[in-house]
C-alpha cells in the first residue's frame, strides 16, 4: 500500500509555515506500515512543492512514487529528484484532484519518450487510466512497466449506495488483460474502507495507492491523544 501525503502539505500551507511537514509525514507513515510514498507535483504546486519532493526523493529509506503530469518541466524536475516510481497522470488547472485517466491515444508518442526517459533511470513507470481495453492494449505498446486505474468512478458509485457491479467487472477484466500483457496493476483515487475491500478481492492488483481518505480518517483518530496533551499543558 502506498500513502499519498499530498494533504499533510495542504494543510501546511493553509497557514504557509513548516508544521505539518511533508517529510516527516512520509517517514511517519513508513514507520507505521505503509510500503510506499505518494506525492503529485502538481503543476500550480497546490500541495507538495519542489523542496518538499527534492527532500522526500532524497530518502534512501523510502521507497517513492512521483505522480507527475507530461509538463516537460515537470519531467525535467522529476528526472532531477530520482524517485523511486513515476506515475504520469493526466493535469487539468482546474480539477480539484485527478478527475479521469490519461488520454493515451493522444499522448501516445509524448508518453512513450517519456517512458523511455524514465526506464534508462530505472526509474518504474506507471500510467494512471481510466479502465478501458482500448487503454490497456495502447499501455503494452507503450512498454510502461505499470498502470494505475482510476477507481474514482467505482468509488463515487459505492459511496452513493448506487449498482456498481459494472463498474467493478470492468476494473476486473482490465487487470485480468494487463496481467495477460505482463503490467503491473496498481488501483487508486477516492478509496475508502469499503470500496478498497471491494477491490481487494481483485488478486491481479497488486498495489493501492490511498491519499485522502487515510489523511481525513486520522484526524478523527489523533483528536482524542492532542486535545488530552493539550489540556494537560493548559492545566499546569
Ligand atoms: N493515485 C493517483 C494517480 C492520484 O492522482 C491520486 C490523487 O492524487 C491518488 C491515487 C489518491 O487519491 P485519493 O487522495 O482520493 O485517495
Amino acid at each position: 500500500m502506498g500513502v499519498n501525503i499530498d494533504h499533510v502539505a495542504t494543510i501546511r500551507n493553509a497557514r504557509g509555515e513548516s508544521h505539518p511537514d511533508p517529510l516527516y509525514a512520509a517517514n511517519f507513515v513508513k514507520k507505521c506500515g505503509a510500503n510506499s510514498i505518494t506525492i503529485h507535483l502538481r503543476e500550480d504546486r497546490r500541495h507538495i512543492n519542489d523542496l518538499d519532493a527534492k527532500k522526500i526523493c532524497s530518502q534512501k529509506n523510502l521507497l517513492v512514487n512521483l505522480e507527475i503530469s507530461t509538463n516537460s518541466n515537470i519531467i525535467k524536475k522529476a528526472l532531477k529528484f530520482r524517485p523511486n516510481y513515476i506515475c504520469i497522470v493526466p493535469e487539468n488547472r482546474k480539477e480539484i484532484t485527478t478527475e479521469g485517466g490519461l488520454d493515451l491515444f493522444k499522448n501516445k508518442t509524448k508518453i512513450k519518450s517519456i517512458i523511455k526517459k524514465f526506464k534508462k533511470k530505472k526509474i518504474r513507470t506507471s500510467l494512471f487510466i481510466n479502465p478501458s481495453f482500448k487503454d490497456i492494449k495502447i499501455c503494452k505498446e507503450l512498454e510502461t512497466d505499470c498502470i494505475e486505474i482510476h477507481t474514482g468512478r467505482l468509488a463515487n458509485l459505492v459511496k452513493s449506495k448506487k449498482s456498481y457491479l459494472k463498474e467493478l467487472n470492468k476494473i476486473k477484466k482490465c487487470a485480468i488483460l494487463a496481467k495477460k500483457y505482463k503490467i503491473e496493476i496498481h488501483a487508486g483515487h477516492g478509496l475508502d474502507y469499503k470500496t478498497t475491500k471491494i477491490l481487494s478481492k481483485i488478486n491481479e492488483i497488486s498495489e493501492f495507492n490511498i491519499g485522502h481518505f487515510i489523511i481525513g480518517e486520522s484526524i478523527f483518530f489523533g483528536l482524542s491523544k492532542i486535545i488530552k496533551n493539550m489540556k494537560q499543558i493548559i492545566k499546569k
